[in-house]
């Protein structure tokens, strides 16, 4: 078996990794990995309080959206200096409409924790001038230091955010179609109607995902299984841009089993995970 070699930083002054690149934990179900990012997130925010986080939505992140609700009522973390920047929104959804992810993050965790007004942000798909609405939103999460820690889903045909196949590494927030896959997996969000589904998004580039410093991929169930498989251990290819994290240097993968159920080298991940020194985390 050949993995990878471990990544150093480039000044040398620590290693944080062991062994692989992309970290994956292989976790007993769902509500483990949930549990486990949610941790990552509240140790970001005990260390940093004015950390900026990368939301993800669609399904994947609810549970740990209520593992960080619930440790922020029993008090054990705070968002009220922190800032948050959605991943991607659909084009011409208005932004009170119930599936826009603006509202999306904001009913499944801004208003649920103490986030101060105005700190979580998101691209504007319903702006006249979405260029503009673009390039502003890239200067917005520069100039709020980067975003510290992304939360991450991954779609069947392997995009993240909706970086579809077929997007460069490189690119930057940006308008995108969504392919059919994309929108007959999402129609369940509009009563099964695909026709309700919008064509376009927005969504942060490959490349802005690159720059945040911790990426933690998160996926469930077996119809997950061969886009983790691409991802972890595939070639590098815009055609499953989920395998860009294979360029990061701190990227995590959460899955459940059935979600870990394609990986050739599975029992090595779970011996390394394991054996791992607890100070690093995840
Ligand atoms: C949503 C997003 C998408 C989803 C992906 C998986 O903000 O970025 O990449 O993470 O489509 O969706 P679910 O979690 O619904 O399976």
């Amino acid at each position: 078996m050949t993995l990878a070699p471990e990544i150093v930083s480039l000044t040398g002054t620590h290693c944080r990794r062991v062994e692989v690149v992309v970290e994956v934990v292989v976790v007993p179900s769902k509500n483990d990995g949930s549990e486990l990012a949610g941790g990552a997130i509240a140790d970001l925010l005990n260390r940093k309080p004015t950390a900026v986080l990368g939301l993800a939505t669609g399904s994947t992140p609810l549970g740990v959206y209520d593992d960080l609700v619930r440790r922020y009522e029993a008090g054990e973390v705070s968002f009220a200096q922190a800032k948050g920047f959605a991943l991607d929104e659909y084009v011409g959804l208005p932004p009170n409409h119930p599936e826009s992810y603006r509202a999306v993050i904001k009913r499944e965790i801004a208003e649920r924790v103490d986030f101060a007004p105005d700190s979580v942000h998101g691209p504007d798909g319903w702006a006249s001038d979405i260029p503009a609405a673009c390039a502003a939103y890239e200067e917005a999460i520069v100039a709020a230091g980067g975003i510290d820690l992304q939360i991450l889903g991954v779609g069947t045909d392997g995009h993240i955010g909706f970086n579809e196949p077929i997007s460069s590494l490189a690119s930057l927030t940006r308008i995108k179609t969504l392919t059919e896959q994309t929108r007959e997996d999402n129609a369940r969000f509009f009563d099964d109607d695909l026709a309700q589904v919008p064509t376009h998004v927005l969504t942060q580039g490959v490349g802005t995902i690159l720059r945040a410093g911790h990426l933690v991929l998160l996926a469930w169930g077996e119809n997950k299984a061969e886009a983790v498989r691409d991802t972890v251990e595939g070639p590098i290819t815009s055609m499953i841009p989920s395998t860009a994290l294979q360029l990061h240097p701190h990227a995590t993968v959460v899955v459940d089993e059935a979600a870990a159920s394609a990986l050739a080298n599975r029992d090595h991940y779970k011996w390394t995970y394991a054996n791992k020194p607890a100070w690093q985390g995840i």
